[in-house]
């Protein structure tokens, strides 16, 4: 009976058949060790000569690295194993004999290691990187249905920009050309003016030159929009899912954030809640007792995100920019007009910015004077405008990024690794 090796443990005493690959082969004399691994989790098999036929020996011995094999054999109780089982090998059947694996025990260059992605995907660590981005993406979803939202896809393909026009890419697109999207907000307004509550969550596409350890130029982004919801609702909200996500990884994951040699601490306090909360205002003035040399009106930088974020242990959220420093659609309040109703979430440990957020202008006058203000075209913007000629509400949302808040959550000291192929200024291979 195949089964796979993370459902090992419930099958002690009895015989299994394990499908998989060896990702370490050794042997001795007249004892063979083959580490298996299928994906689902890692066991060892062993093979004793004298218990097996002569094919069966020569099988074992035959494999390589990275072979793929199909093994049966007796699941034993082993207390040393960290899965606390090992496998007493019966049969061997390889199924491809791998040529010499290029990625060794030996330390390999990021740049090395990058050009193997799709080989190095199948180390232990890459496996529980993107077994907790599945989680997180999963928990993602999960929340946004738990609290009544419906996704509604955004296009990737757009013809105008929503957060600036420096960053974006062009395309072909027939005898026209077309941009890839920086953002699905603008489309999830529609989509939220027609079903209430909506989100959508795919990938994004920014060309900045920056080469940080916080940017690509493809990347995975959840927005939701809500009609009626408010500034403070909309942190609050995204409070609650990032509560959430940590929650599930920290029941889920385990065993995945152990291989990371992630410290769960700090995981367990941000699910308490209870996220900080301080004006942009504030934060400036904080930084500028902390020794940055930040004035007001600029926008923070990596370094000020991180020296801010250090006085806590949870994810703060900054709230109310100076208009001047923000994206058009942003609604100014109407207490403090220079300010508008945003909030960037910065996330603890150093990692910054995981969420930006706001509540949206809803007067169409206002909108039109902002769209003439940042010399956006307002021809590509007449449909938007629309949702304020009818039925305009006052509405907020926001965008998380995938992959800085998996790089967070694993403590993972760059977003390359957060994705199975990462995009970058100078990497689109493979
Ligand atoms: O703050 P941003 O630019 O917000 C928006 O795009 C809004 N339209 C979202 C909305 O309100 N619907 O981006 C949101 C998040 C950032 O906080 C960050 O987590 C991530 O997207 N992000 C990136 N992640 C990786 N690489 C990049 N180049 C990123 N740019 C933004
Ligand atoms: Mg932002």
């Amino acid at each position: 009976m195949p089964i796979s090796i993370s459902e090992a443990p419930k099958h002690i005493g009895q015989e299994v058949e394990i499908r998989g690959w060896c990702f370490n082969v050794r042997s001795s004399g007249s004892i063979a060790f083959l580490q298996l691994r299928d994906g689902s989790g890692r066991i060892q098999g062993v093979v004793v000569k004298n218990d097996v036929t002569v094919g069966d020996w020569d099988a074992a011995k035959a494999l390589t690295i990275e072979s793929s094999v199909i093994v049966t054999g007796m699941v034993r109780e082993d207390k040393r194993s960290p899965s606390g089982v090992e496998l007493t090998v019966k049969t061997v059947e390889p199924v491809a004999i791998a040529a010499e694996f290029p990625i060794g025990k030996k330390e390999h260059g990021t740049d090395f290691l990058m050009d193997q992605r799709h080989l190095w995907l199948r180390s232990s660590r890459q496996e529980a990187i993107l077994r907790v981005r599945d989680e997180i993406e999963f928990s993602f979803r999960e929340f946004m249905r738990l609290r009544g939202f419906i996704l509604a896809d955004s296009p990737v393909f757009t013809p105008n920009a929503c957060e600036g026009t420096s960053d974006l890419f062009e395309v072909k697109y027939f005898d026209d050309k077309a941009y890839l999207t920086q953002s699905g907000q603008l489309y999830q307004e529609a989509t939220s003016s027609a079903l209430g509550k909506t989100y959508c969550f795919g990938p994004t596409f920014r060309s900045e030159k920056s080469k940080t350890r916080r940017h690509l130029t493809e990347f995975w982004m959840l927005e939701a929009e809500a009609s009626f919801m408010d500034f403070q609702d909309n942190m609050q909200l995204q409070e609650d899912l990032v509560v959430h996500t940590v929650k599930r990884v920290l029941e889920n994951r385990a065993a995945d954030l152990k291989i990371l040699e992630r410290d769960t601490k700090p995981l367990e306090t941000v699910a308490q809640g209870g996220f900080p909360r301080l004006s942009y205002s504030d934060a400036v003035a904080k930084l500028q007792t902390l020794g940055s040399d930040i004035k007001y009106g600029d926008d923070l930088g990596a370094d000020d995100e991180t020296i801010l974020t250090q006085q806590y242990d949870k994810p703060i959220f900054v709230h109310h920019y100076p208009v001047e420093v923000k994206a058009f659609y942003m609604k100014p309040d109407p207490a403090d007009p220079k300010h508008v109703l945003n909030d960037d979430m910065l996330a603890p440990e150093g990692y910054g910015e995981v969420i930006g957020g706001s509540q949206r202008i809803d007067d169409l006058k206002l909108l039109e004077e902002r769209i003439a203000q940042h010399k956006l075209p307002k021809e590509a913007f007449e449909w938007y405008l629309d949702l304020r000629r009818y039925g305009s509400v006052p509405h907020s949302g926001f965008g998380i990024g995938l992959e800085r808040t998996v790089a967070w959550i694993c403590k993972l000291p760059h977003v390359r690794e957060t994705i199975p192929f990462p995009r970058m200024l100078s990497r689109l291979n493979p």
